[in-house]
């Protein structure tokens, strides 16, 4: 099973950190003009702003101007970030046209991007193997029970994403990808849910600035979707095909442009 291999540490003091600097003002939340925000922060009054300066995953934009948090329920890893609020409204506004139909999130933690695609109100199903953990699973049902449903699979993709496409005879319309962020876990997420998306479908993954990532949305590119760049925080990759079609972004002004050879290949799509 791909998630056995997951250590549970790891060592990131062999690469240097993307961002050379930090954010030197006042950070911010932002929301894309023309992007409807659900409101959803209400529901999660345990996220708290952290000070990035204390993380030590290299790929962490230190220097983009927007909040980072984490949900302080989780205490077994209290460096698991979210998404900042601009990638939230983003996630929420792309899966809005797909209301009613089957969506598929990889990568949970405490419910923050699952609220969004649930309030945009996907018919979903989560996987994450942190649901196994029963205070984790009674925390994450106690957040979306302020929104909405969705089924919750304790496991590990990729292997589980088989058995949860089967429970239903319907493809997925969406996915969210932001499970396992290291080595080959993005891309072999990638290659279990390109074959069991509908022919009209948009897929999204969170931390583009990871090339590890990068490589999950190469996936999409090299089975001819259409595939482009959000600039946000964490930069958020977007593929699409058939009649979908990703939102319109404008980025914030001090967003600081994503840098890397390996995401040269991908359409920017933030004003
Ligand atoms: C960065 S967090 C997700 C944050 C969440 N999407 C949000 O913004 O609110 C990454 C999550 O991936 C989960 N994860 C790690 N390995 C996984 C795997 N093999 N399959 C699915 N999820 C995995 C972790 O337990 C963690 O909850």
């Amino acid at each position: 099973m791909a998630g056995m291999s997951q250590p549970e540490f790891l060592d990131f003091s062999h690469l240097a950190p993307l961002a050379k600097t930090l954010w030197p003002g006042r950070r911010r939340d932002y929301v894309s003009p023309g992007l409807a925000d659900p409101g959803l922060m209400r529901v999660f009054p345990d996220l708290a702003e952290g000070d990035v300066a204390d993380l030590q995953w290299p790929y962490l934009r230190k220097d983009a101007p927007h909040i980072w948090r984490r949900d302080l329920r989780g205490v077994r890893n209290p460096y698991i970030g979210v998404l900042s609020l601009d990638e939230a409204t983003l996630l929420y506004n792309n899966a809005l046209p797909f209301k009613g139909k089957r969506g598929l999130e990889i990568g949970c933690h405490y419910a923050w991007s699952t609220a969004h695609l649930v309030a945009a109100g996907l018919d979903l199903d989560v996987i994450d193997p942190a649901l196994g953990q029963p205070d984790q699973m009674r925390d994450v049902r106690d957040s979306l029970s302020r929104v909405g449903p969705a089924r919750l699979w304790a496991g590990f993709s990729p292997s589980v994403v088989p058995a949860v496409r089967t429970v239903k005879p319907e493809p997925w319309s969406f996915a969210f990808i932001d499970g396992w962020h290291e080595g080959d876990g993005p891309r072999d997420d990638a290659l279990a849910v390109v074959d069991q998306m509908a022919d009209d479908a948009l897929v999204m993954f969170h931390d583009l600035v990871s090339p590890h990532v990068a490589a999950g949305l190469a996936v999409f590119a090299e089975a001819g979707w259409r595939v482009g760049l959000y600039n946000t925080m964490q930069v958020m990759g977007v593929a699409w095909r058939g009649t979908a079609a990703p939102a319109s972004h404008v980025a914030d002004k001090d967003m600081p442009q994503p840098e890397g050879q390996f995401l040269q290949g991908f359409t920017a799509l933030s004003r």
